[in-house]
């Protein structure tokens, strides 16, 4: 599966093809081609400073890319105006701080971008919120402030925030990192579930034990490339690079 997904672009619900960065000098991103089918689940792993943030807001079109060609289900990200905003709309993101609106209830978190953003009508969206919040497991926190919520319960609203969209596409950056370490795993089972239910995910992430028994493909970056993919039972028992072994063995390590 790993190896003919990468060559399957014309299927791909997201697909890169020979993207370049730079920050100045520093060349980031390094003719990244990858392609993510429905359904599957990719984890990205690799050393800090790799590029790993970078790819993910490449790929929703926060970050302007150099040269390449990046397509979320068949459709090339357009650089600005409506048609951006409607294709972002197909790709859900969560980031390692949850970015929740401080002044609004968790609720009003979930269902104000339907409301603005797809015209959804209010009580429509709400009640499609509240069914969200109880997937997520926090429908009895809807009427409360970000704040009075614990961080898992924080990542766990932003996830269902970004699921209101309906994307086609979940991109998660570290969303545990933040994480008092109790919480890491009500966030995980989430993310989980989701998999399990066919969202098409990658996933940024130093939790080996969710792309263990979550991902369809572990990619490793190094350097602003991609060094290696595989399976993860294949990438975990048996790397094949030397940066890949030494990577794996500080993260395993600690
Ligand atoms: N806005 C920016 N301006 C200049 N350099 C940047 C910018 N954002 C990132 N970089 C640099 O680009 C490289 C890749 O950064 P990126 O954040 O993508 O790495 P990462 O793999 O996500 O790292 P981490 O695991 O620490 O989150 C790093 O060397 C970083 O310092
Ligand atoms: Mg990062």
């Amino acid at each position: 599966m790993a190896a003919e997904s990468n060559t399957n672009r014309a299927a791909a619900m997201v697909s890169l093809e020979s993207v370049n960065k730079h920050f100045g000098d520093l060349h980031v991103l390094k003719d990244i081609t990858l392609s993510v089918q429905p359904r599957e689940v990719v984890v990205v792993v690799g050393p800090s400073g790799s590029g790993k943030s970078t790819l993910c807001r490449a790929i929703n079109r926060l970050e302007p890319i150099d040269s390449g060609d990046i397509r979320i289900d068949g459709h090339s990200l357009p650089t600005e105006g409506a048609e951006l905003a409607k294709l972002r709309a197909d790709v859900g993101m969560v980031f390692q701080s949850f970015n929740l609106f401080a002044h609004r209830t968790v609720l009003d978190n979930v269902a104000l971008a339907p409301i603005k953003v797809r015209k959804t009508k209010r009580a429509v969206a709400e009640a499609e919120a509240m069914e969200l919040l109880e997937r997520v497991g926090i429908a009895e926190k809807a009427h409360h402030l970000p704040a009075q919520l614990s961080g898992g319960q924080q990542q766990r609203a932003a996830i269902a925030r970004a699921l209101a969209m309906h994307p086609k596409v979940m991109l998660f950056d570290e969303p545990t990192s933040a994480l008092d370490p109790e919480m890491v795993g009500e966030v995980l089972e989430v993310m989980v579930s989701l998999a399990r239910e066919g969202m098409t995910m990658i996933v940024v992430t130093h939790e080996m034990g969710f792309a263990r028994r979550a991902a369809d493909r572990v990619v490793f970056m190094d350097a602003g490339q991609i060094v290696e993919q595989n399976t993860p039972a294949a990438f975990f028992d048996n790397a094949q690079t030397d940066r890949a072994r030494s990577f794996l063995e500080s993260v395993l390590s600690h």
